[in-house]
């Protein structure tokens, strides 16, 4: 990645990470000035404005349902740090999230999902940090990495660390899950990974931390939940030990949700210790800040905040209640990593699907296609049910977490244009502009009209959504094949550059990356922002 020509200023907090002897030199020059030392905010060094930003510093957010392309576009921007010479290395940060997160990932032909593990680990000179905004599952996390070493052939000693203060997610959150479901009868389903369960209980302040799995005690503490829940359990008349939790290992294993019993405690505390132990030897578990504290003062270093999930998921700003426990947007990095400022972020990167939009789980969007699965008889479908069901296909659009089929959504430029301003996103990343069938115009929808015609825009909240109808433009589409071919931005065809230029006139965000296809290399930038 090329260096921004403008602001080069570091951390105003640099002072903090001085040395000692560099502290008492400083006091010596206030000393022996000559000159009144002057107090006070007006002569502070301290702004905290645009030029606050650190120079080698991006972040990935989504700014639609999830799934929009992140991990994929990380690995693009890792590849642009790179061909930097100054650049040695690039550390990915996860700061939310936690095996809820599925990114595809696919390198000289071999393809794989990363969970909890951030995106890119596998290249040369990138480390992977997962942070303490994040919680984590302890067992999954072992059995995802051993599944990425197989895969990749790359060992991740050294090139992974996961912060002592990430919030503990075990299986004891997933069949709270499990009994929420049961007590809402079967509503505001979540990925049944306990992520809700294992926030909660950190707000509720009742969670336990992977310092907490660490300590001697660790065995006591975790018998006292697991009994805890066990009597909630029995108190509904259910049993705890033989509840269904997802089995991350086996679904990996027959490429589809498996399930199996939690176990009696003694079960339970047998995995966990196996994670543990795996854990520990493989010296995994830091303190994070000390390391940011490094990373901040190398200029050889560039750090990549991944976002996981996206902000129409945000626990506030989402479409609740089909939300998801965290804080999905940039300024989830504060307290998702506990040393960085949003401000401080170079690039500020939003990511969109082009042609449509993806969502998972039971909201139901005005934009949405209704589309039956698995499908009977394709040959009463409309137009746009034809439409999305080539989406789905050719897109591979199905969970992967879950391998459900996702909902297909035309464009809503006011939903994605609203997110991406309470997302903190200056920029924006356009993924799968290939998903386009030239005979074949593209609906965009840009505001709502209600029941008395009149047009109202996007408003947070599903609640707002009601007796509203989408208002759509219909785009002149391309074909596909030829955005894929495209080598340069001046290469792709004519309708998919005005249909840029249009999305980014009305949400008046540059567009800056573009990828062109499924393979690592289909990526196009535009000149002027990297
Ligand atoms: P949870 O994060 O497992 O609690 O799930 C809450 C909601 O967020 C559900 O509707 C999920 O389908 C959705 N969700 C969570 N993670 C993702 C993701 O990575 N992509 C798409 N949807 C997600």
């Amino acid at each position: 990645m090329k260096t921004p020509k403008n602001s080069t200023k570091s951390p105003d907090l640099s002072n903090l990470y001085k040395t000692d002897a560099q502290i008492k030199s400083l006091y010596q020059q206030i000393y022996n000035s000559n000159k009144t030392p002057g107090v006070g905010w007006s002569v502070a060094d301290t702004k905290l404005s645009a030029d606050n930003r650190h120079l080698h510093t991006s972040a990935v957010i989504g700014v639609a349902l999830g799934d929009e392309g992140k991990g994929r576009t990380i690995v693009n921007l890792i590849e642009q740090y790179l061909n930097n010479s100054e650049i040695k290395r690039v550390i990915v940060v996860r700061f939310q999230g936690g095996n809820n997160a599925g990114h595809s990932l696919e390198t000289g032909g071999v393809k794989w999902a990363q969970h909890q593990v951030p995106s890119g680990i596998h290249k040369k000179n990138v480390y992977g940090l997962m942070d303490a905004g994040m919680v984590v599952h302890p067992e999954d996390l072992m059995h995802e990495c051993n599944l990425i070493e197989t895969v990749t052939g790359i060992s991740l000693n050294g090139k992974l660390a996961v912060s002592r203060d990430a919030i503990l997610c075990t299986d004891l959150e997933r069949a709270k899950e499990v009994l929420n479901r049961y007590l809402s009868e079967g509503a505001k389903g979540g990925t049944g990974r306990g992520i809700g369960p294992a926030y909660a209980g950190h707000y509720d302040r009742q969670g336990l931390h992977i310092f907490d799995l660490l300590a001697q005690d660790w065995q006591a503490k975790l018998t006292k939940k697991y009994e805890t829940l066990a009597a909630v359990f029995k108190a509904f008349e259910m049993d705890l030990s033989k509840t269904e939790v997802p089995d991350f290992y086996q679904s990996k294993a027959q490429k589809k949700s498996v399930t199996r019993q939690l176990g009696q405690l003694q079960e339970f505390l047998a995995r966990l210790k196996q994670a543990r132990d795996y854990l520990t030897t493989k010296n995994l578990i830091v303190n994070t800040f000390v390391r940011h504290l490094e990373y901040a003062q190398d200029k050889h270093t560039a750090i990549l905040f991944e976002g996981s999930q996206s902000v129409g998921l945000d626990a506030w700003l989402g479409t609740y209640p089909d939300v998801t426990a965290s804080n999905t947007t940039l300024y989830g990095i504060q307290s998702g990593t506990k040393f960085w400022l949003q401000s401080q972020v170079y690039h500020r990167l939003g990511v969109i699907k082009a042609t449509y939009t993806s969502s998972v789980g039971q909201r139901r969007m005005l934009t949405q296609v209704d589309l039956p699965f698995p499908v009977a008889d394709s040959s009463t479908f409309t137009t746009e049910q034809n439409w999305a069901e080539y989406v789905r296909i050719e897109a591979h659009e199905f969970g992967t977490t879950t391998q459900r089929p996702r909902d297909i959504l035309h464009l809503d430029l006011g939903f994605v244009g609203y997110n991406a301003f309470m997302g903190g996103i200056e920029a924006l990343v356009v993924t799968h502009m290939d998903i386009a069938r030239e005979d074949e115009p593209l609906l965009v929808c840009w505001s709502y009209q209600d029941k008395s015609g009149n047009i109202v825009p996007y408003q947070p909240g599903l609640e707002y959504q009601t007796d509203l109808k989408p208002v759509y433009v219909e785009l002149p589409s391309w074909n596909g094949a030829l955005v894929t071919s495209a080598k340069t931005p001046s290469e792709l065809p004519l309708n998919a550059l005005r249909y840029l230029a249009f999305i980014q006139a009305v949400t008046n965000i540059p567009i800056v990356a573009l990828t062109t296809g499924p393979a690592e290399h289909d990526y196009l930038t535009f000149p002027g922002y990297f």
